[in-house]
């Protein structure tokens, strides 16, 4: 057997166990890993494919800026020529523009049927009536204010022309330069040109007076081609108003929607004059700029805006010099552009969905695996053969950091290197802090959830629906909060809060940079940016640090509390246990308890009465031969819904010296696995206790677990792992190392017989289940631990691995204290030294199986068949050798007795059956001792018999 000089496991012993297995174990998994490692790829190449479709879409002629074929020497032959004038309007965006057309300023003007009119809203007096919408002569009307009153009111008089039309010129555009010229077409999108000249809607020209009928058409030369275009005189209206609050109120209630569905009114500007004076012209003005054709972002309304100014500086021109000087404002053009490509960053818009799915997909991975071992009891296993949860916990999340750190770098790498912009255009060392501590902060999260649930299933479902709803409530809920920029930021700072928006917030941060940056041509994010008010990644960054800190302290704590499936349930202030007063001493307690257990003492057998005198004298002296001492360990189910309380284990004492192994024998359901259950830590005693080598089960279980072995009554093994992996996983964690390691492990597969033909190296979920059974029992032995508990060892084992097993149980019980429950009387009896026969939660007798044979039985059983008509001359026969007879048995003719042992000798037995063959035939008979199993039932019944009538 292995040496016993080794201590405890150290941290860095258990932590490397358990490396070592986890990393056999993944290597078994390499498919799925892979698998899983090569999703990201999967998706980055279908997003690739999706963009290429895209980008493909884009490339058609009919996107594409607009060609024909032209006859341009005249010899008959054409030549494809491109070019803004062979293009539809939805093609010039693309198109090459070298010398942008120039067009006269405008001002922008409402409909006749919306401009400014007397109204409940607005209930000033020298607004027109309402009645001018009807025929469609609503003035223009600008409001004005300032400092200075006479000086405000003469500005505005200049403000629009009130000279009568004269539009009679060749140079059209110089004509119109001098005009003060509106339109109420909303700007576009582009600035090519302006839209006004492309719709069918006149202009207007508007000044103080118009003459009757003043509409006509006139053409407009914009460059290469000429509009004719409608135009239409309208007046101009300049109203005082006494303060530039009022004016913005006025302003304010013409943006929103009256009584009745149409806009209550609008206004074409409004000029404060401040403290202008002959000396100094100061002005603000305000002007609509949410007038355009709504499909982007883009302040093309701003094109309308230099007419404005134009005016006002004109008035004050006017006001200083007369009407003979002014500024002309000559026309308005584009910048020229080179022909552009239509680019629509697919990866970059989808970006914020789709990869929050990628990213969290990770996450009931995570569950899954955390889960299967609390399913399948693998931690509690781990855990009661001397696995910290410090190493547990650091190995497990360093492992998950590993593949989660593998499984983004991929991702990355990909979406790099098939030139996803999204990965490209953002800063590499952006995207790897974010990714890291989101990766990190799933982790913790994936802990702290792991604790609630106990099925991979459930658990794996629940993270599928995870993964799916925040990639579409982020896409659907969150994304337009964010986008509403009148949404207060608070709110979404709250939102962000949970973790898969700030995943999401983060992503959709970096796609939208990629996106404007692939639009516009620039880079995407960079560290700089995160200082930019508008983007969300420095807050998001920050809340996901400060969860992680404090997410992961909470996990481990509700771990250790809650402690679903991993053992004993610590006190929720287990960390201030070191700081309390120690408890009383062994001997002050016992006088207390004393008088009450006396009471108890006359009700029990005279054996079990004795173990517990001497386990109350074992309280008073420790003796550390004895591995094993239970004090009055009770166990008491709370009723529930009515039924009552359920008492598993009433009031047991037994001590189990070194050397020993004791044998629990009893009928299913007595309360052997709850009593087992208690000693091993998975549950803890209603009251009572129990030491093992010295130490309390209810406070020291941690130290307890590193001389302990079980070998469970299910057995509970890795699928994948083999034999070897096992004892070698376990043998680290006894805290075996080099030779001694790999010696113990051979000697333990030889033991159990599974080292021939190499079957301790295949996997233990290909093991029968009497191969798996007699793995567990090497586990439970493996590393020289002090006590044992096998909970029925040799079920369903062969004969011959039965008594190979039984050599292995009798050569360890040498030096250790062993405690075995079995329904086998025949392995009671071989394996046992002492056996306590347990029903109904308590101990009925204790002794050595000899002596229990003695005192139970005390009988011989005596049986004979004959034909059924001589039944009463056997019975008479029996009679006469034993008047105390007991008839235990009788069936056509076959009849059993109870001989007691002193009245009856062998030899008349066999002496009187001889005489009875002379008299009638005697088919068969037998005289038998008393087995362990005829005790155990008559224990079993006397219990039970004694427990209906009390
Ligand atoms: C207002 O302006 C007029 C004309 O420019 C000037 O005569 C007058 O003194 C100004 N009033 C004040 C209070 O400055
Ligand atoms: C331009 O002036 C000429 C003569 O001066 C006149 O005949 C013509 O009708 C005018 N055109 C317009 C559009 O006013
Ligand atoms: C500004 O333009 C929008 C869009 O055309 C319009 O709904 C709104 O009433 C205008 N506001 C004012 C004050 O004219
Ligand atoms: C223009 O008006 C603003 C607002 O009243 C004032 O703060 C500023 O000093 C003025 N500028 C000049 C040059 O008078
Ligand atoms: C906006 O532009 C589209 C085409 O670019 C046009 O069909 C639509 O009428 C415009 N909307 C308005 C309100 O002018």
């Amino acid at each position: 057997m292995a040496e016993s000089s080794h201590g405890p496991a150290s941290f860095f012993t258990q932590a490397n166990a358990l490396l070592r297995k986890n990393i056999t174990f993944q290597k078994r998994n390499i498919r799925s890993n892979a698998v899983l490692v090569a999703f990201p790829l999967f998706l980055c190449l279908l997003l690739v494919l999706i963009q290429g479709i895209v980008n493909s879409e884009l490339n058609k002629p009919e996107n594409r800026c607009g060609c024909a074929c032209v006859d341009t020497n005249g010899d008959g032959e054409c030549v494809t020529v491109c070019g803004v004038q062979y293009s539809t309007m939805d093609q010039v965006g693309t198109c090459p523009i070298p010398s942008p057309p120039k067009w006269p300023a405008l001002l922008q003007v409402p409909r006749p049927e919306n401009r400014a009119v007397r109204t409940d809203f607005t209930p000033f007096s020298d607004l027109p009536a309402e009645s001018c919408r009807s025929t469609g002569s609503c003035p223009a009307t600008v409001l004005v204010t300032g400092h200075n009153r006479s000086l405000g009111e003469s500005l505005a008089e200049n403000l629009f022309a009130s000279s009568s039309l004269t539009l009679n010129s060749s140079d059209m555009l110089n004509a119109l330069a001098n005009l003060i010229l509106g339109s109420d077409t909303p700007s576009g999108s582009t600035n090519f040109i302006e839209p006004a000249f492309v719709s069918d809607r006149d202009l207007y020209i508007i000044q103080q007076k118009c003459p009757p009928n003043s509409s006509f058409s006139v053409p407009i030369q914009l460059d290469s081609f000429t509009v004719q275009q409608g135009v239409r005189c309208t007046e101009g209206l300049h109203i005082w108003r006494s303060s530039s609050s009022m004016i913005n109120d006025e302003l304010f209630k013409g943006f929103r929607q009256g009584n009745s569905e149409r806009k209550v009114n609008e206004i074409v500007g409004a000029y404060d004059f401040l403290n202008t004076n002959e000396n100094n012209f100061n002005v603000s003005i305000w002007y609509n700029s949410t007038y355009q054709n709504a499909t982007g972002g883009n302040p093309s309304a701003l094109v309308r805006v230099p007419r404005t100014i134009n005016m006002v500086t004109n008035a004050y021109l006017k006001l200083l010099r007369g009407a003979a000087v002014k500024i002309t404002l000559d026309f308005v053009k584009e910048m020229p552009k080179p022909e552009t490509k239509l680019r629509l960053d697919f990866s970059s818009l989808l970006g914020g969905l789709f990869f929050t799915w990628v990213v969290v997909q990770l996450f009931p991975v995570i569950l899954s695996s955390l889960v299967y071992e609390k399913q399948r009891n693998l931690r509690i296993m781990m855990k009661m053969h001397g696995l910290g949860d410090g190493p547990y916990w650091m190995i497990s999340y360093a492992y998950f950091l590993f593949i989660s750190s593998a499984y983004m770098i991929c991702f990355v790498v990909f979406g790099s290197v098939i030139g996803l912009k999204f990965f490209r255009l953002n800063d590499y060392s952006i995207q790897f802090v974010f990714y890291f501590i989101y990766i990190n902060l799933q982790i913790a999260i994936s802990f702290l959830v792991a604790i609630f649930f106990s099925n991979v299933k459930t658990a794996s479902v629940i993270g599928h629906i995870c993964v799916f709803g925040s990639g579409l409530l982020g896409g659907y809920l969150f994304q337009p909060f964010v986008d509403d920029a009148s949404f207060p930021r608070g709110w979404i700072f709250v939102m962000e809060m949970f973790p898969g928006f700030s995943l999401y917030r983060g992503l959709y941060e970096f796609s939208q940079y990629a996106f404007t940056g692939n639009l516009v041509g620039t880079d995407g994010m960079r560290w700089k940016d995160l200082s930019d008010r508008a983007n969300g990644m420095k807050e998001v960054l920050i809340i996901m640090s400060i969860e992680w800190l404090i997410v992961l302290p909470v996990a481990y704590y509700v771990d250790q509390v809650m402690s679903l499936g991993s053992g004993v349930r610590k006190r929720p202030l287990f960390f201030l246990q070191n700081f309390k007063q120690r408890r009383l001493p062994f001997f002050q307690r016992k006088s207390l308890r004393r008088r009450v257990s006396k009471v108890f003492v006359q009700m029990e057998k005279l054996d079990v009465s004795q173990e517990r005198e001497k386990v109350e004298q074992l309280m008073l002296e420790p003796d550390p031969s004895h591995g094993i001492v239970c004090d009055n360990l009770k166990k008491v189910y709370p009723g529930k819904d009515g039924t009552p309380e359920k008492f598993a284990v009433r009031g047991l004492s037994l001590a189990v010296p070194r050397g020993e192994c004791f044998g629990m024998l009893g009928p299913n359901g007595a309360g052997k696995t709850s009593f087992i259950s208690m000693m091993i830590g998975l549950t803890s005693p209603t009251s009572g206790t129990g030491y093992v080598q010295g130490l309390d089960i209810r406070t020291d279980m941690d130290r307890i677990y590193t001389s302990m072995g079980v070998c469970p009554q299910h057995d509970l093994l890795w699928d994948s792992l083999s034999g070897r992996e096992h004892l070698l996983f376990y043998g680290r964690l006894k805290n075996l190392k080099g030779a001694a390691l790999t010696q113990a492990v051979e000697d333990s597969l030889k033991s159990v017989n599974l080292f021939h033909g190499g079957v301790g190296d295949k996997h233990a979920g290909k093991y029968s289940g009497g191969m798996k059974r007699r793995l567990s029992v090497a586990i439970s032995l493996i590393g020289d631990p002090k006590v044992v508990y096998m909970d029925e060892p040799s079920t369903g084992l062969d004969p011959a691995s039965r008594n190979n097993l039984w050599n292995v149980v009798k050569r360890a019980k040498q030096d250790r204290a062993i405690i075995l429950t079995t329904h086998s009387m025949e392995e009671a009896e071989v394996l046992c030294d002492r056996l306590g026969i347990f029903v109904d939660g308590s101990l009925q007798c204790i002794g050595n199986p000899k002596e229990l044979k003695a005192r139970y039985g005390g009988t011989y059983v005596f049986t004979m068949t004959t034909s059924s008509s001589q039944e009463e001359e056997v019975e008479n026969m029996v009679r006469k050798l034993s008047p105390a007879a007991n008839k235990i048995y009788h069936i056509s003719g076959t009849q059993k007795f109870e001989l007691p042992k002193q009245e009856v000798r062998i030899a008349d037995v066999f002496r009187a059956v001889e005489q009875a063959k002379s008299k009638f035939p005697i088919q068969a008979w037998g005289l038998a001792d008393t087995t362990l199993e005829d005790v155990f039932i008559k224990v079993a019944r006397d219990a039970y018999a004694l427990n209906t009538l009390s």
